[in-house]
This record gives structure tokens, sequence and C-alpha cells, in this order.
């Protein structure tokens, strides 16, 4: 084997669906190349590229998301090929969280009506004084020392909730899943409810923050509005579905709701009276996107130099670090249904192996992480590939 050869052999190779920000990529290590060849790759950085048909090779690990919906991603396929999808929460929150504020302001203050005014008057030429005349139909409120009610706690909801507290606002904060993490990242001034009512019940402006999942698609209702005090500005920068359209319409024409701040353009809100609809620009920031392709490069990184899985979507999360000096490192992606961990630490024991691991499963799919001292032969590898159940068994190092 020439040198050439030894180190195409010794590189790994990533592929792009998408255009991926130079940001993330330039990350990439000396023993990392991109490649227009997804057959080769062992890792793919996608955005909103369709993967549901894609055929995988053999030699693709994983894929990184930069971004955080996956539904262009099969992830059960990938995760029964052994395949460890990734994604980059968070990675947007503060443009999102920006543009939340930015919904505030124009929920509460006639800017919308007033740019359309000046420019339907733009070329009267004493547009300065008839402004001082037409200005009293576009007056609003201050947000300073109203209520904010924040749905989800999480990384966009959070940075909401923070920000709106600078802004002079009360904040009262509704998310039953709140996780530890979550809940650090929030500042003290921040109150909590137990019941999404009272936030129904007692905010000026309400901003929703939750994936639309079962049990939260819908959830802005008939029942949800008729809770609201009159004249609400309603925010959702979130996803469509999470707000049902006729309930939504109705508040609107019946001054429940004073105005409906969306992030998502659909025909029935375009025909809502009160709207104000932006084109999904949420996370469409320069920033963004360079956060989201840093994240993701190093979580391909990680995983394919080291194992470890962080923000994975169709694996449990599983960490051991660097791999000791010395030592070497094997991955094994299983159905947790049909193999047992102690199938394959049997055949370690077998091997006259010293080895220590992390084993963690999320649904079906489990995935252990094992440093072994000695280096393993093949055919050990293989005895673990075998079982039944196993997806993959990678030597790490
Ligand atoms: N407009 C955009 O461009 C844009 C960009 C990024 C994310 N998003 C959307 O924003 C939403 C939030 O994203 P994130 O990154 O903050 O997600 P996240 O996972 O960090 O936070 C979601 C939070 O919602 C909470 N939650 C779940 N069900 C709930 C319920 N029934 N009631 C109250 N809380 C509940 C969870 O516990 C979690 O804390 C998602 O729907 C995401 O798709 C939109």
């Amino acid at each position: 084997m020439n040198d050439t050869e030894l180190e195409r052999l010794n590189m790994n190779y990533i592929h792009c669906l998408n255009n991926i920000s130079a940001y993330g990529t330039d990350l990439l290590t000396s023993d990392y190349a991109l490649t227009d060849a997804a057959d080769e790759a062992q890792g793919i950085l996608v955005r909103s590229a369709a993967m549901h048909d894609m055929e995988f090779s053999d030699n693709l690990l994983a894929i990184a998301r930069a971004g955080a919906g996956v539904n262009n991603i099969p992830l059960e396929r990938c995760a029964e090929e052994g395949i460890v999808v990734f994604n980059t929460p968070g990675a947007n929150a503060n443009a999102v969280k920006e543009l939340v504020l930015c919904g505030m302001l124009l929920g509460s203050r006639g800017i919308v009506c007033g740019i359309e005014w000046c420019r339907d008057n733009a070329e009267d030429p004493n547009i300065a004084k008839d402004a001082e005349s037409a200005k009293k139909e576009f007056a609003g409120q201050e947000i300073m020392g109203k209520k904010l009610g924040v749905i989800g706690l999480g990384a966009i909801g959070a940075e909401v909730a923070n920000a709106a507290l600078g802004l002079g606002m009360d904040v009262l904060g509704y998310d039953p899943f709140l996780s530890p993490t979550a809940a650090w990242r929030l500042q003290p001034a921040v109150e909590f409810t137990t019941a999404v009512e009272d936030i129904y019940r007692t905010c000026d402006y309400i901003t929703i923050h939750v994936p639309a999942v079962q049990g939260t698609i819908g959830m802005i209702n008939k029942d949800a509005c008729a809770l609201m005090k009159d004249g609400v500005v309603f925010l959702n920068f979130s996803r469509d579905t999470l707000v049902d359209p006729a309930a939504m319409t109705d508040a609107l024409a019946s001054g429940k709701v004073g105005v409906y701040v969306t992030d998502f353009a659909t025909p029935e809100v375009m025909q809502m009276p009160n709207a104000i609809v932006l084109p999904h620009l949420g996370a469409s920031t320069e920033e963004a996107e360079d956060n989201c392709a840093k994240m993701a490069v190093l979580e391909l990184m990680d995983y394919i130099d080291n194992g470890n899985i962080v923000n994975s979507v169709n694996y449990p999360a599983c960490s051991l670090g660097v791999c000791p000096e010395g030592e070497h490192r094997i991955a094994v992606l299983y159905n947790s249904a049909d193999l047992a961990i102690g199938q394959v630490t049997a055949i370690l024991e077998e091997a006259g192996a010293t080895f220590d691991f992390a084993n963690q499963t999320r649904d079906e799919h489990g995935y252990a992480l094992i440093n072994v001292k000695e280096e393993l032969a093949d055919d050990v590898l293989a005895k673990m590939a075998d079982l039944e159940g196993a997806y993959l068994v990678r030597r790490v190092k």
C-alpha cells in the first residue's frame, strides 16, 4: 500500500447534503476530508434535504442535522442500520428569542400598520405633517410591567423568559417536563405554575415554545382561548399545528385574542383578522446557521473519533470522554429487545479481556461503549457482531 492509499484509509470522509456553514466544516481536523461521494462518507451533514428515499452505504456511521427538526431523516431505519442521527438543540435558540421579542413589540404597537401607512403615502409631499395626524391610529402599549406567559421552558422558552424580565415584564412559566438543566437556565424571578390555565387566565402576552407532538398539537384550542384575558397577544414561533386555526380565527374575530403573531404562514392564518404572519424566519440568521454547523460537526467528530453520543435523536446519550492512552475502545449498537449487554461482556470475559464500559438504552435501541486494556482480535469482535440484535460493532480505537 503506498502513502496516498494509506492516507485515504486513515481518513474520515464527511459528505454535506446541503450547504453547511464553513464556520462548522472548518473545524474538521486533519484526519477528516469533505467528499462529494455520499457512499464513501462516514458522516453526513444535512439541513433540510429529504433523506427518506436514500440508501445508506456500510461506511456511514452518523448523520448530523444542523438544526432541530429531523422529520427529513428516517430515524428508525438509521437506528436499525447502526447509523446514529444527531441534531443541534438550542443552537438557534438566541435567533428565535430575538424574533419573539420583536414579535411582542409588533403585537403591542401599530408598527406593521404604521409601516404600511408610510409606504402607501410615499408620494405625499406633506407626509411629515400628515404622519402626525395619522399616527394616533397606530398608538399601542408598552410591554414593561405587563405579564408574559411562557409555555415550554426549554432552550428557546428559557431565553425568552429571561430576556422578558430584562424588559421589565413579569414572567410566568409552565413546563410539566422541565429538565433540571433547563431549570438552571431560568432566572429566579421567573415565576412557575403547574397549571397552564394560570397562564391563560392571567397573562397579557402568551408565547408557546413546545415541540409539536401528541398532547401539544392543537393545545391552543377553543377552551384555551376562552380562558384567556381579553385582548391578549398570542405568539407562536414553534409550530403551526399547536394552534387550532378555527379557534384562533374566532378568538381574533371576537377580540378575545387581540393579535396573533406567528412564524407560520398557512392559508388559514393568512385569512385571520389581526394576525401578524412571518415566513418561518425564527432561526434564519447567519449566526444560527453557524452555531448549528459548529455543533453538528463537533458531534460527528466526537462520535467518529471517540464513540461518544451527545444529542442523538435515535440513540441514547452515552459518553466515556477520550479513550485513555494505551487502551482500546469498542462501540456496540444493538436492539435491546433481542440482545442483553451481558451477552457482549460474556464474550469479552471469555476472551480474557480487562474492560470497563458504559451502557444506555433508549426505547429499543441500546448503545455500549467499552474500554479494553488489551487489543481485541478480530474474531472476538466478529462474535459480538454475530449476536442476534447487534446492529453494529465498531473498533473506535
Ligand atoms: N420558528 C423557528 O424557526 C424555530 C426554530 C427552532 C425551533 N422552533 C420550534 O420551537 C419549539 C421549541 O424549541 P426548543 O429548542 O426550545 O425545544 P426544547 O426541547 O429545548 O424545549 C421544549 C420544551 O417544551 C416542554 N414541553 C413539552 N411538552 C410540553 C407541554 N405540553 N407543555 C409545556 N411544556 C412542554 C419540554 O419539557 C421542553 O422543556 C419547537 O417546537 C421547535 O420546533 C422553531
